[in-house]
């Protein structure tokens, strides 16, 4: 049943282009220039009359979540928070029928998600569901579904369902581009083929593994490690950093790299891993000079980056992994996938039950 690999979590992993591919099919026309979602309920006057986006969800989805925020206001420009369930629900979130709201679950079962999703109802939000499971709780109650076609995930560290959430968000991030007209016809097919071109790309990264393995058994041996990145890179990080937490056990933190001077670069010190995401190109110089505070204290930063910036980022940091190019919106659907293989194979390294992480359940249907 693990198709020949060890781990859940590694077969999942790879499963990922398929994942991707899978999530697109049948939402692109055939001209490849227009998204189509067949079974999407919303009319175009109800998406034009949309005032504001919540996007509600936990863990790893919740970091989807933030990545879908960044995608919807680029693309759409409407204003769009994204909360953990658990907080949303006892803020009294201000929600009318102008809000769209959009749970996102893998399971379809959080009970707060769920609990959450029923809140917004009440107060007459339309509430969209992004989720691999169709016949779950969730996809039962909202109004609308955008299932996420990853297959079953069996590891309980999640990752092809947070790609391919990732792809939900983009498809639907351009449907509302094309009915509002925030997006030229061929900006839309513009990152129709970048999006296109995604599942090879991650094809390209798998084949990395052996690399990505050597960093990994050199961190592992650490009780702390950052991540840092801003923009997208820093929603990837946040994701990356909970990944290697949930499976190895290694403290990490996650920060907005322009952040980490208001404190705790302080502990920041000698030999201290810090892996620095550093693809949104319009940030990369800020990027650069928050490495080079980290360098200054001691820390030894692995870049995740473009091939072309490989040159330049290896004058300020230790080492570099390199991912193939794509458009700044797309970029978390590459790193991310290089921050699951540190995870995976620093839980290795240290002897751990990949696949079934003490204290933390697949699903997680207590409040
Ligand atoms: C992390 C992980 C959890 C879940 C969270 C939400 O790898 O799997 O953080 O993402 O419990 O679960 P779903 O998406 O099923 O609502």
């Amino acid at each position: 049943e693990k198709g020949g690999y060890e781990h859940f979590m590694h077969k999942e992993v790879h499963e990922q282009p398929k994942a991707y591919q899978d999530t697109m099919r049948g939402r692109i026309d055939e001209s490849g220039k227009k998204v189509v979602l067949p079974d999407f309920h919303m009319t175009a006057e109800q998406i034009k009359n949309i005032k504001n986006v919540q996007i509600i969800a936990c863990g790893t989805a919740y970091h989807a979540g933030l990545v879908g925020r960044t995608v919807i206001e680029r693309l759409v420009r409407i204003p769009v928070e994204t909360d953990v369930a658990s907080e949303y629900r006892y803020r009294s979130p201000i929600v009318t029928p102008e809000t769209l709201v959009i749970v996102v679950s893998q399971s379809g079962e959080t009970a707060d998600t769920l609990a959450a999703l029923r809140e917004a109802q009440s107060h007459g939000a339309h509430v969209l569901a992004i989720t691999n499971v169709v016949g779950s709780s969730i996809a039962r109650d909202a109004n609308d579904v955008i299932a996420t076609l990853a297959g079953p995930e069996i590891a309980v560290a999640s990752t092809k369902a947070y790609t391919s959430q990732l792809i939900a968000f983009y498809l639907l991030g351009l449907y509302f581009a094309q009915v509002r007209g925030t997006q030229t016809e061929e900006q839309v097919a513009e990152t129709l083929a970048a999006m296109q071109a995604l599942p090879e790309q991650v094809e390209a990264i798998l084949a990395r593994e052996e690399e990505i393995k050597g960093y990994a058994e050199k961190f592992s041996s650490h009780d702390h490690l950052f991540f840092i990145g801003r923009g997208l890179d820093y929603a990837a990080a946040q994701e990356g950093s909970l990944k290697l937490k949930e499976i190895s056990y290694i403290h990490s933190e996650a920060y907005a790299a322009g952040e980490l001077k208001h404190g705790t670069l302080a502990l920041i010190e000698e030999g201290v891993p810090v892996i620095a995401l550093a693809t949104e190109q319009a940030l990369i110089e800020k990027t650069v000079s928050n490495i080079k505070e980290v360098k200054a204290r001691g820390g030894e930063v692995l870049a995740v980056c473009y091939e072309e910036d490989a040159k330049e980022l290896m004058k300020s940091v230790d080492e570099v992994v390199t991912i193939p190019k794509t458009l700044p919106l797309l970029t978390a659907s590459l790193s991310v996938v290089v921050l699951q293989l540190l995870a995976y194979y620093a839980s290795l390294a240290l002897g751990l039950d990949v696949d079934k992480p003490r204290n933390l359940a697949k699903s997680v249907t207590v409040e």
